[in-house]
């Protein structure tokens, strides 16, 4: 039987590893110059955390979660998203007595049985942020900015930021009975999903994704014509602080987000290039998350991008290029005597940081020439009984041909700085 990678998992190859590793680097700067700092959480958590963090009449509690009995008969679940997981975090490890904000980053993992497209997986990853203790609107224009910078640093161009506030518990009361008002004659002609919902959580029907339904949405009342004075106050003066840095916008009244912790700020960045999985990233505030799991009121904002889109939009738009292999200079042994000598030298290279290899199949001479000038290594050295005996190596640079004679003792001054970091 021929075992395959399961479906909606996906293999990523070396060839493909320099530029996840460039993101993942590029993110992390950009987070540590804005004072986050990294937070790694488990692989898998306690299900009621997700059914009370993400919400139980969601898509993702409902449908998507690879959920199990341990063997100690706990339910555990692999995280479907790291929000739920940082809060959790910030609660048990008494972050709230922390100087706020408290401002974290992550790069995970997480798990959704979905239907399987370009852009969608069953297992994918997420850079993320969260920050906790700030009501903004500065913080949420900060939050949003870090993307900006970030793509900025990867090369993307074109994307949009979508904006929309859903305002707060008490502007929703009012108005999820005015949506329910507005479905109730729709609603047996609407999906099971719709169904269920409407009574229990009407803001979510505003996402669902069946064709026949999208009318009956896009004329739905929007939370956004009903916000509460605060809320109304806190997303202009997010308009205000994100024209003041010159970031642009749409506001996109239906942007609810798929998952139930929001309140005010919500934002998508979505690319016309990743198919109908345009959205790259997505985020906002959940002003009572932390005690919705258990802690002390404290408001928080954060995102997640999905890794596999970022990077499927840079290929789209040949964006960022992926750094150069490590290894500077390819040596090769013209006869056996030569092999002691560059296991030695390589061992010194190595030990100073500089990348090198040799021939590890036992190739002839002549072979060893053709891997090397094959291999995409910048420089290349021949050792023959004459290096060894003179100890002076000829480097040869392998893109324009010229050779520069070094004293073996001199080869790690040679090569220092001309190695990628
Ligand atoms: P989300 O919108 O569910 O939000 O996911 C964020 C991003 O993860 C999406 O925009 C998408 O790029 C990527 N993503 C989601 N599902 C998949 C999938 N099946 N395959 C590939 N990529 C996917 C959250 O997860 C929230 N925790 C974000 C957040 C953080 N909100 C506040 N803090």
């Amino acid at each position: 039987m021929k075992i395959t990678a399961p479906k909606g998992t996906r293999d990523i190859l070396p060839s493909e590893t320099p530029l996840w590793q460039l993101a993942a680097k590029n993110f992390a700067e950009v987070c540590h110059n804005f004072g986050y700092e990294e937070i790694r959480i488990p692989t898998f958590e306690d299900t009621n955390l997700f059914q009370r963090g993400v919400g139980d009449t969601t898509d993702v509690v409902q449908k998507e979660m690879y959920t199990f009995e341990d063997k100690g008969g706990r339910s555990i679940t692999l995280r479907p998203e790291g929000t739920a997981g940082v809060v959790r975090s910030y609660i048990e490890n008494g972050m709230s007595s922390l100087p706020a904000p408290v401002r974290m980053y992550y790069d995970i993992t997480a798990f959704r049985y979905e239907k399987m497209q370009k852009g969608r997986y069953r297992e994918f990853h997420q850079f993320g942020v969260e920050a906790f203790g700030s009501k903004g609107p500065e913080i949420d224009a900060e939050v949003i900015s870090t993307v900006d910078i970030f793509f900025k640093k990867m090369g993307l161009k074109n994307i949009e930021l979508r904006i929309n506030s859903i305002g707060c518990p008490n502007c929703r009361k009012a108005y999820n009975e005015q949506l329910k008002d507005y479905f109730r004659p729709h609603i047996s002609t609407m999906c099971a999903d719709c169904q269920n919902r409407l009574e229990r959580n009407p803001l979510r029907m505003i996402d669902c994704k069946v064709d026949g339904e999208k009318d009956i949405v896009k004329n739905a009342p929007r939370l956004i014509d009903h916000l509460c004075d605060e809320c109304k106050e806190h997303f202009e003066a997010l308009k205000t602080q994100l024209d003041a840095i010159g970031i642009n916008y749409t506001i996109d009244p239906n942007i609810v987000r798929g998952l139930d912790y929001y309140t005010r700020t919500v934002f998508e960045f979505v690319s016309k290039n990743v198919g109908t999985q345009g959205t790259i990233c997505g985020g906002g505030r959940y002003d009572g998350l932390v005690e919705s799991v258990g802690g002390p009121a404290t408001p928080g904002i954060g995102y997640a991008m999905g890794v596999e889109r970022l990077l499927l939009e840079l290929e789209a738009q040949g964006a960022a290029v992926a750094p150069k292999k490590n290894v500077q200079v390819y040596f090769v042994a013209m006869s056996d005597n030569a092999k002691d000598f560059i296991t030695k030298t390589c061992y010194d290279l190595r030990v100073n940081g500089i990348g090198c290899e040799r021939d590890l199949m036992g190739r002839a001479f002549r072979a060893q020439m053709k891997y090397a000038g094959k291999a995409n290594i910048p420089y290349m050295c021949v050792i023959g009984d004459d290096e060894l005996a003179s100890g002076k190596l000829k480097i040869k640079n392998m893109t324009d041909g010229t050779e520069t004679e070094v004293e073996a003792s001199g080869l790690v001054a040679f090569f220092e700085g001309n190695g990628e970091e």
